[in-house]
């Protein structure tokens, strides 16, 4: 692509062995400065695209980070020179003439990607991190990623509808954030969780195919993967089945993915909520490596083993443990099992015993001979290997084995290519709550499966067994997005809410306006959203949101570029109708 303009010719880190000759023009930042003798100094210029070595005269003032413009012919370096650790290596610029466009004062921390910066100081001066390779980088894959999953949802007829910011709460479960009202003193717009009711409207409208690359705002607690503004690829779609769903976003995902690698990825695997949860005690399993959870209940069904006794007991094995782990090590992981509400974790060593494989230590005296053997073909355990075994009621095994599988086998996020995985027919509730009420798993529009439709009534413990057709994406161990088909007929959805509890008033209230809409033709449909910032960290293999996003908040909610958060003057909050408490103590 051509990119000079009226100031520059070139682009300093596109310049090579075939240009020589030719008088350039080249702008950018001072990256580096060497003195040369003989009254000459190397001055590296950097742009996006890379630095150019440039040779000046001494005299000139040319201190790191200034901004100099520097024309010049372009020549080889003599062949013992030549840095072929760089694209712009074999040559040079032979400057004539240096126009200092912009002085700088030294950066607040060295430009380098070896130079570990404190996180607040980048972000206090995120301009001057973002000329670092890394930060480059990750935002123009950001654009890539961007661009290419338009292009896979806009060749797949859908269309771009804009929803608005200034809002009543949406239904997905965080805080919301509000803004309060000038023209109703005491009233409050919500900002967009998500654009979920929207959608669904644009549905009921006949838009048929939605996308948005939409912003949305939620009020929780800050982490890698969570921030409180994010962009989601939004999508709905109408006179759908879950299956015309993953289709849809499986091609704009894999458009992403290429765009990046180069590579088109073709498996995106399924596998149920339930298995999940039985082989990998998550509800978003990372499938770079095995681990897995091994059922070992009737092992135990009638054992001696005071320890055992449990309504589930299931291991999983680490290959080589006996050498990779110290004593320490594994206290600190029992202790560890404790915190996530385990009563202990038992473990053993597999050795060589005189009739092949045997467990030794940890817990292994309380086994009968029958019990161990058993449990080291189940987990198909060789000499060297750890095994480690849970018992508790089943949520809780499989929770901590979940926990404890990530902690001693999960690779680093950019390791292992990239594993997509849609976990399918997610439980309508997740419990049940104190007064029996179920508590819902995903807002209160997700239909449940149709088999599952007689289990409504019913009510009690059957409700847990409700399915739903909720389904979620997760690229290695990471949930990448969820979505659902809605439920669109008035009878069903009145039943899940009088199950929630959800009166007729506080219906009305929280979501009358999509109730009212629904009496005026309301096809099937069903959607989709997934965490563009989620997506884009992975492609770059970054481990956190912070490192993709060009102007994030840190963990705590702040930005220490803009201060934000600040307090408001007195006259404005009057204005509002606000008055703030001081701190509460
Ligand atoms: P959900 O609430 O699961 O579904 O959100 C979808 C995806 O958005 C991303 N995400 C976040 N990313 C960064 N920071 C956050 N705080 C954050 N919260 C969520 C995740 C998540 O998987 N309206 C429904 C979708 C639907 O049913 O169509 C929804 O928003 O990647
Ligand atoms: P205790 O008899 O409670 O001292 O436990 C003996 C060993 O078994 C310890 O290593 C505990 O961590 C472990 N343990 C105790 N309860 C459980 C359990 N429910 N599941 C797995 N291991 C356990």
């Amino acid at each position: 692509m051509d990119l000079s303009t009226s100031l520059r010719t070139d682009m300093c880190g596109q310049l090579t062995a075939a240009d020589d000759g030719r008088t350039v023009t080249v702008c950018g930042w001072v990256d580096r400065r060497r003195e040369h003798g003989e009254h000459l100094a190397f001055i590296d210029l950097r742009d996006y695209t890379g630095v150019v070595q440039c040779v000046v005269d001494e005299k000139h003032d040319l201190r790191s980070e200034f901004v100099a413009r520097m024309t010049g012919t372009v020549r080889r370096r003599p062949d013992d020179t030549a840095n072929t650790n760089l694209a712009t290596g074999e040559i040079e610029i032979d400057v004539a003439d240096i126009e200092i466009l912009a002085e700088a004062e030294p950066p607040p921390f060295p430009l380098d990607e070896r130079t570990d910066v404190d996180e607040t100081i980048r972000l206090r001066h995120r301009y001057v991190d973002m000329r670092k390779e890394r930060m480059q980088r990750n935002l123009r894959l950001r654009a890539t990623v961007n661009s290419a999953v338009r292009r896979g949802m806009e060749e797949q007829g859908f269309v771009e509808v804009e929803t608005p910011m200034l809002i009543a709460s949406t239904p997905e479960g965080a805080r919301d954030f509000v803004v309060p009202s000038r023209k109703e003193p005491g009233s409050f717009y919500a900002l967009p969780q998500s654009p979920q009711l929207f959608k669904q409207l644009c549905m009921i409208g006949g838009i048929d195919r939605y996308y948005q690359i939409a912003r949305c705002l939620r009020d929780e607690d800050l982490r890698a993967d969570r921030q409180f503004e994010f962009m989601q690829l939004d999508a709905e779609m109408t006179f759908v089945s879950q299956e015309d769903v993953f289709a849809v976003i499986s091609h704009a995902v894999a458009n992403a993915a290429e765009a990046v690698t180069g590579e088109r990825p073709t498996e995106f695997p399924r596998i149920t909520w339930q298995e999940a949860q039985e082989r990998f005690g998550s509800d978003k399993p990372d499938t770079r490596f095995g681990m897995e959870l091994v059922e070992l209940t009737p092992i135990f069904t009638g054992t001696e083993a005071r320890v055992f006794q449990a309504s589930c007991v299931k291991g999983i094995k680490m290959d080589a443990g006996v050498e990779a782990l110290s004593r320490n090590q594994i206290d600190a992981l029992v202790e560890t099992c404790q915190r996530w509400g385990a009563k202990g974790l038992a473990w053993m060593k597999v050795i060589d015993g005189d009739d092949g494989p045997a467990l030794d230590a940890g817990v292994a005296k309380f086994l009968s001979a029958d019990e161990s053997s058993q449990v080291i073909a189940a987990l198909d355990a060789a000499p060297g290997d750890m095994v480690f075994l849970v018992a508790d009621e089943r949520r809780l095994v499989r929770h901590v084995l979940g926990l404890l599988r990530l902690e001693l086998g999960r690779p680093p996020v950019n390791e292992g290519g990239l594993n997509f995985l849609w976990v399918v027919d997610f439980p309508l509730f997740e419990t049940i709550g104190d007064g029996g009420k179920p508590v819902p798993a995903h807002h209160p529009f997700t239909m449940p499966h149709e088999e599952d439709w007689g289990l409504l009534d019913e009510g009690g413990d059957a409700l847990l067994d409700v399915r739903s057709q909720a389904y979620d994406l997760v690229l290695n161990g990471w949930e990448l997005g969820s979505g659902s088909i809605r439920i669109n007929r008035p009878d069903i959805q009145n039943r899940i809410f009088e199950l929630l509890g959800i009166g007729q008033e506080e219906r009305q209230a929280k979501f009358g306006f999509l109730l009212d809409a629904f009496r005026f033709g309301a096809p099937p449909h069903g959607g989709f959203a997934f965490g563009m910032d989620r997506l884009v960290a992975l492609l770059a293999g970054e481990s956190n949101i912070r490192e993709v996003i060009a102007f994030p908040k840190t963990q705590s909610g702040s930005d220490p570029l803009t201060n934000a958060p600040t307090p408001v003057d007195a006259a404005h909050l009057d204005e509002l109708g606000l008055r703030v408490l001081p701190p509460a103590t």
